[in-house]
């Protein structure tokens, strides 16, 4: 089970599907790192430089379960985790879409095996996204093969 919600989180992680989070606005002036935000400014907080932070990531660009699993194969909370977003304009879905991956995802894998097509291998698999305001898969196939 812990190894199941690592994979999970990671696919979160790596999928990075909402990468420019959405926009705020300051409601006061603000400083922030030595800058002078007025109030107004519209804000972008990139949840990219988050997912993908080299400071808080081992692999950043590569998809890798063990970010959220200590030495005995114990799940860990990551802070830089943060798909949903932070503070007080976090999803609102969040722990409904946490319970529908789940729950989706444990059931997909109890019934089906899933593998790469004939002749297809995992290194020739393009894992960018097609970029937009939300990152979805490039079209792929996948052999699912009921259990
Ligand atoms: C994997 C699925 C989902 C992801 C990655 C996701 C991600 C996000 C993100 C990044 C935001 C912006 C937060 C911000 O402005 O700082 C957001 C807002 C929101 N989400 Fe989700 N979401 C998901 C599923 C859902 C679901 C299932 C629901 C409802 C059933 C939902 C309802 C909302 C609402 C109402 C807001 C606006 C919150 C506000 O502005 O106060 N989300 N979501």
């Amino acid at each position: 089970m812990p190894y199941t919600n690592a994979v999970l989180h990671e696919i979160q992680r790596f999928a990075n599907v909402v990468p420019m989070n959405l926009l705020h606005q300051t409601k006061s002036d603000i400083d922030f790192k030595g800058y002078r935000i007025p109030k107004g400014t519209p804000v972008i907080p990139l949840l990219t430089s988050v997912l993908f932070d080299k400071n808080h990531w081992e692999t950043p660009h590569k998809f890798n379960p063990q970010h959220f699993l200590d030495a005995h194969g114990k799940f860990v909370k990551r802070e830089a985790f943060m798909p949903f977003s932070a503070g007080r304009r976090v999803c609102l879905g969040e722990t409904l879409a946490k319970m529908e991956l789940f729950l989706f995802f444990t059931l997909v894998l109890q019934k089906f095996k899933f593998s790469l097509p004939p002749g297809v291998r995992a290194e020739h698999v393009d894992l960018s996204p097609t970029p937009g305001i939300t990152n979805a898969p490039k079209p792929f196939k996948l052999c699912a093969i009921r259990q």
